[in-house]
């Protein structure tokens, strides 16, 4: 498959990443995951602002235009010839001597690559069980960086129980999931965390809260518990790969009744309908 690496298409053996790669010593870098349907970028400009939007909260310099870095994940897509999967792109804030002083010389590295990925039909059908695991993340997941590791080990925390993913919550409070936003249904209204710094502003999200107001669906930005969420009448998760994802368990509990429910199958349809 072709790599978009230092501004060039390359195969995969022809990225040559330094050792002193400050994503790799310090994960000093940003990252986005697009969603490709029928070989098309899903919601690019919203991805687009909330990359903008990590790289100035880090002080790191993109490297290229966003109009550039677009044009080029578009040639990339179609150099694959995908149609239906992912991309992912990440920037770093380049190499040089581990140090932590940003380093005056280094020029940010981007990188790029597609992946095929069918659409989780089996998972959306059926609904998954979560974990609750305590979220012991900084005060800026909202910022789309690459230290991703408490949410590495909080997903396997889950798997290893038996679950298919964590469910985050500071002091009972639920945020998000590892890797994609939670929302629950209480009397017809869809709860989910504020868009603050607390969580990831999915786009995946901000499709779904705007689908649900489009379908006169009550929408409810506002923190909800734990134990919200084990008594939710629904409960689903949202994400570029997940799409939305019903959850029928926490923690061993079912939830509405162990089955996907009536407003998280209207958003499927909803968001099937969106995606073309
Ligand atoms: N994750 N919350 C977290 C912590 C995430 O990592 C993600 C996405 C989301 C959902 O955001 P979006 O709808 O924009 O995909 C929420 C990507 C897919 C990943 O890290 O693989």
């Amino acid at each position: 498959s072709v790599y978009w690496f230092e501004d060039r298409f390359v195969a995969k053996e022809e990225v040559l990443v330094s050792p002193d790669d400050r994503g790799y010593y310090f994960g000093d870098g940003v990252y986005e995951v697009f969603r490709v349907y029928g070989g098309k970028l899903f919601e690019p400009g919203a991805h687009f602002e909330r990359l903008a939007r990590t790289a100035d909260g880090i002080r790191l310099p993109l490297p290229y235009s966003i109009e550039r870095i677009g044009r080029k994940l578009e040639e990339l897509v179609e150099a694959n010839a995908l149609r239906e999967g992912t991309v992912y792109l990440q920037i770093t804030r380049g190499s040089a001597p581990r140090s932590h002083p940003f380093p005056p010389d280094a020029k940010p590295v981007a990188l790029a690559y597609c992946t095929e990925v069918p659409r989780p039909v089996a998972a959306m059908e059926a609904g998954i069980a979560l974990a609750a695991v305590p979220d012991i993340r900084w005060l800026h997941c909202d910022y789309k960086t690459l230290n991703l590791l408490p949410n590495v080990l909080a997903k396997q925390q889950a798997l290893d129980a038996g679950a298919s993913d964590a469910v985050l919550h500071r002091d009972g409070i639920v945020t998000e999931c590892s890797a994609s936003n939670v929302m629950i249904v209480r009397g017809g209204t869809v709860i989910t965390h504020p868009a603050n710094n607390l969580i990831l502003h999915g786009v995946t999200r901000g499709v779904v809260l705007r689908l649900a107001r489009a379908a006169e669906i009550a929408v409810e930005e506002r923190p909800f518990t734990l134990e919200e969420l084990y008594g939710a009448d629904e409960a689903f998760i949202t994400g570029t790969t997940v799409e939305v994802t019903p959850v029928v368990a926490v923690d061993g509990r079912a939830v509405g009744g162990g089955a996907p429910g009536p407003v998280t199958r209207r958003l499927q349809r909803e968001f099937a309908a969106a995606i073309g």
